[in-house]
C-alpha cells in the first residue's frame, strides 16, 4: 500500500497554509480600502428624501436660517429636524396644491411626521454634541459643506475617527468667530493661523483631553 501521506503533501500544506496567510492579508487590505472610498462612506453621494427638499432653494435663494429649521443646534446633542408645521408655516401659503408637496400636506394632515433619510450618522459607540462645536466657533460648513448649494443633502466629510482627530489635534486650523459659525462661504479676514490661535484662547477651547478615547467612547 502507499503511504496515505505522500512527502509531497507536505508542501502542499505548507503552500495552502502561506496561502491563507497571503488572502487574509489581502482581504484585509482590500476592506480597509473600501471602507474608505466614497461608496462605503457615501461622501458625495445626494440620498434621496420622501420629500425633494432643496436647501439650495430654502437657504441660499429665500434665506431661512440654519436655527430655523435645526433649532436645537446650539443647545443640544441633537440639531433638530423641522416638524411638518414649520413647513406648513409657508407652504400653507405658498405652493399649496403642489404635487411635490403631497407628502408633507398628508403628514400635516394624519400628524404623522415625515421620515427622513438620515444622511450622518455614527455608530452608537460615538458620542457627538452639536452644541459645543457649534459654542466653541466650528462652523457647519466645516463638517456640512455648503449646504446651501446642494438640492438633496450628501454627506460632505467621512466622518470616520481619523477626521475627527484631525481637527482635535489642532482646532486652531478651523475654528472661526461665533457669529459665522452659520455662515456659508466664510472667508477669514486675516490668515487663518493668527485668527485661530487668538479664538482658541478667547473662547477657552480645551484641547488637553480632545484625543482621550473616552471623550468620544463613554
Ligand atoms: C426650511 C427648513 C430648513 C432650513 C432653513 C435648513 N434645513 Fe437642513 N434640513 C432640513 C430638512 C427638511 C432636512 C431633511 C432632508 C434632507 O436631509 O435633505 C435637513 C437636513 C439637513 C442635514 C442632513 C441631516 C442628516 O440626515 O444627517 C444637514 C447637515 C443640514 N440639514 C444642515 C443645514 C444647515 C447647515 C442649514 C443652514 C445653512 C440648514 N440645514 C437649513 C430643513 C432645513
Ligand atoms: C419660510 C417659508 C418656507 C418654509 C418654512 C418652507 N418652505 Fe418650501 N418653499 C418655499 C417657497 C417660497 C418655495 C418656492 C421656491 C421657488 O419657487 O424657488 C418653496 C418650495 C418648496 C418645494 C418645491 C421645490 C423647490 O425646492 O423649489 C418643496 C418640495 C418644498 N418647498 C418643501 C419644503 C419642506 C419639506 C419644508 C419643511 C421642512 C419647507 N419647504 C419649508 C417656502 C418655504
Ligand atoms: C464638528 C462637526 C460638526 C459641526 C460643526 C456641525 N455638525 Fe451637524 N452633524 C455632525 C455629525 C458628526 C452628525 C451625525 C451625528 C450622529 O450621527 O449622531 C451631524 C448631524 C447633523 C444633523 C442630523 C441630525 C442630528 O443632529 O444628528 C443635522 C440637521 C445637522 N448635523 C445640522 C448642523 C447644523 C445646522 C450645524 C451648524 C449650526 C452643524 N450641523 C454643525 C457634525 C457636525
Ligand atoms: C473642525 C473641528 C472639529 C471636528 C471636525 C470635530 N470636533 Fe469635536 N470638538 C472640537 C472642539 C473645538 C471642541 C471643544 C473643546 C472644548 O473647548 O471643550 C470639541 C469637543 C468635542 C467633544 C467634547 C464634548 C463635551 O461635552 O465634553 C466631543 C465628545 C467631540 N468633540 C466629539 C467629536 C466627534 C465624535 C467628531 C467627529 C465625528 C468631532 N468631535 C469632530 C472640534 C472638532
Ligand atoms: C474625537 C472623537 C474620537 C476619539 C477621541 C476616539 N474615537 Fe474612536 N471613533 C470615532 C468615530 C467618529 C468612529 C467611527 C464611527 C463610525 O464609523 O460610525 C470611531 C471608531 C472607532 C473604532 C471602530 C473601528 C473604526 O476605526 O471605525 C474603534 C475600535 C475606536 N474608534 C477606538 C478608539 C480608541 C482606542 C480611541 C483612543 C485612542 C478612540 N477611538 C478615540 C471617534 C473618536
Amino acid at each position: 500500500m502507499r503511504p496515505l501521506f505522500q512527502p509531497r503533501a507536505n508542501t502542499i500544506a505548507k503552500a495552502s497554509i502561506v496561502g491563507t496567510a497571503v488572502l487574509i492579508l489581502l482581504t484585509v487590505v482590500v476592506l480597509i480600502f473600501v471602507n474608505r472610498t466614497s461608496w462605503a462612506t457615501k461622501v458625495g453621494i445626494a440620498r434621496q428624501q420622501p420629500v425633494p427638499f432643496s436647501h439650495k432653494h430654502h437657504v441660499a435663494g429665500l434665506g431661512i436660517d440654519c436655527r430655523y429649521c435645526h433649532s436645537q443646534v446650539e443647545q443640544t446633542a441633537f440639531a433638530g429636524m423641522p416638524s411638518t408645521k414649520t413647513c406648513m408655516t409657508c407652504h400653507s401659503q405658498v405652493w399649496t396644491f403642489a404635487e411635490l408637496l403631497a407628502p408633507v400636506r398628508e403628514s400635516w394632515a394624519t400628524e404623522r411626521p415625515l421620515q427622513w433619510e438620515r444622511v450622518h450618522n455614527l455608530g452608537d459607540y460615538v458620542y457627538f454634541d452639536h452644541s459645543i462645536h457649534v459654542n466653541k466657533g466650528i462652523g457647519c460648513e466645516t463638517c456640512h459643506g455648503r449646504v446651501d448649494e446642494m438640492p438633496l443633502v450628501w454627506k460632505e466629510k467621512p466622518l470616520q475617527m481619523g477626521w475627527c482627530l484631525d481637527c482635535h489635534r489642532q482646532p486652531e486650523k478651523y475654528i472661526r468667530p461665533r457669529e459665522e459659525v452659520f455662515t456659508m462661504g466664510y472667508v477669514p479676514e486675516e490668515p487663518q493661523e493668527v485668527l485661530g490661535r487668538r479664538l482658541v484662547q478667547e473662547y477657552n477651547v480645551q484641547t488637553y483631553n480632545l484625543e482621550d478615547c473616552s471623550t468620544c467612547h463613554r
